[in-house]
C-alpha cells in the first residue's frame, strides 16, 4: 500500500484522445486526476475550465484535484469557484500569489462548507513563512517545484527544503494539512520528495506522454512504492 497519492496531471494529454488517456490511467491503477486550470493572466498559458471537467466527472469516477492557476478579476471568488463544484472534486487549490488577502477566508469557508479540501499553492519564490498565518486552517499545501504554467519543466531542488519545513511545522503545531508537490516529478526526483515526506505527488509529462501501457504501469508502480 502506497503511503502517498499519485495524481497525474492531464495538462500534457492529447485532447483528441482524452478518453483514451483516462482509460489508460484507470487501467494502470490511478484513482486521482490533477486538473490544471490556467487563464493566461496569472500564468502565460491557457488550459481548460469547468466544462471539460464536467465531461470527465460525468464519465469517470476519478477523484479530482483542481489546481487553479488563475487571477480572479471580474467575479467574486465564490461565483468563480461554483462551476468547479462537481461530483468527485475532492480538493481545490488556489495560489497564495493570486488570491487577495480578503478572499483567503472566503475560499477556505467555501471549501469547508462544500466538503472539499481547501488547499493553497506556493510558487517557487514564495516562502513557507508567507503562508504561515493560514496553515492552521488549510487541508493541503501544494509546493510548486516548477514555475506554474507548463508541463515538462525541470524540478527545482530548493522545493525539498519547503516540504521538510512544512512537515516540521505540522508536527510542532499539531496541524493537519497534507503536503503535495507539483512539477518535474520523474524517476529521479520522486525519491527526493518521498524522502522529504510528501503526501501527494502530481506527475504530468512523466505519466501522460507517448509511452506504452506496460511502461505506464511500471512508472505508476515506481512512484507508488
Ligand atoms: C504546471 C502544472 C503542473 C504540470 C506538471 O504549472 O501545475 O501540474 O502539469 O507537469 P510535469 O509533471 O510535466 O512537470
Ligand atoms: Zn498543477
Amino acid at each position: 500500500m502506497s503511503q502517498f497519492i499519485v495524481a497525474p496531471s492531464i495538462l500534457t494529454a492529447n485532447f483528441l484522445k482524452l478518453s483514451h488517456e483516462l482509460d489508460r490511467l484507470k487501467k494502470a491503477g490511478i484513482n486521482w486526476i490533477h486538473y490544471d486550470v490556467m487563464d493566461y493572466n496569472f500564468v502565460p498559458n491557457l488550459s481548460f475550465g469547468p466544462s471539460i471537467l464536467k465531461n470527465i466527472t460525468d464519465n469517470y469516477d476519478f477523484k479530482i484535484d483542481v489546481h487553479l492557476m488563475v487571477k480572479i478579476n471580474n467575479s467574486t471568488i465564490v461565483d468563480y469557484l461554483k462551476p468547479f463544484l462537481q461530483k468527485n472534486v475532492f480538493q481545490i487549490t488556489m495560489h497564495y500569489e493570486s488570491i487577495e488577502n480578503k478572499d483567503v477566508q472566503n475560499f477556505i469557508s467555501f471549501c469547508k462548507s462544500n466538503n472539499i479540501k481547501a488547499s493553497m499553492a506556493i510558487s517557487p519564490d514564495t516562502t513557507v513563512e508567507q503562508i504561515e498565518n493560514h496553515l492552521s486552517q488549510l487541508d493541503n499545501v501544494l509546493v510548486m517545484s516548477v514555475y506554474p504554467g507548463f508541463g515538462g519543466q525541470k524540478f527545482i531542488e530548493k522545493s525539498i527544503k519547503k516540504i521538510e519545513k512544512l512537515k516540521r511545522h505540522r508536527e510542532e503545531n499539531n496541524w493537519a494539512y497534507t503536503i503535495e508537490v507539483d512539477g518535474g516529478i520523474n524517476q529521479d526526483t520522486y525519491h527526493l520528495v518521498q524522502k522529504a515526506g510528501i503526501d501527494m505527488i502530481v506527475a504530468g509529462s512523466y505519466l501522460v506522454s507517448d509511452i506504452d501501457e506496460v511502461e505506464l504501469r511500471k512508472r505508476v508502480m515506481n512512484l507508488e512504492n
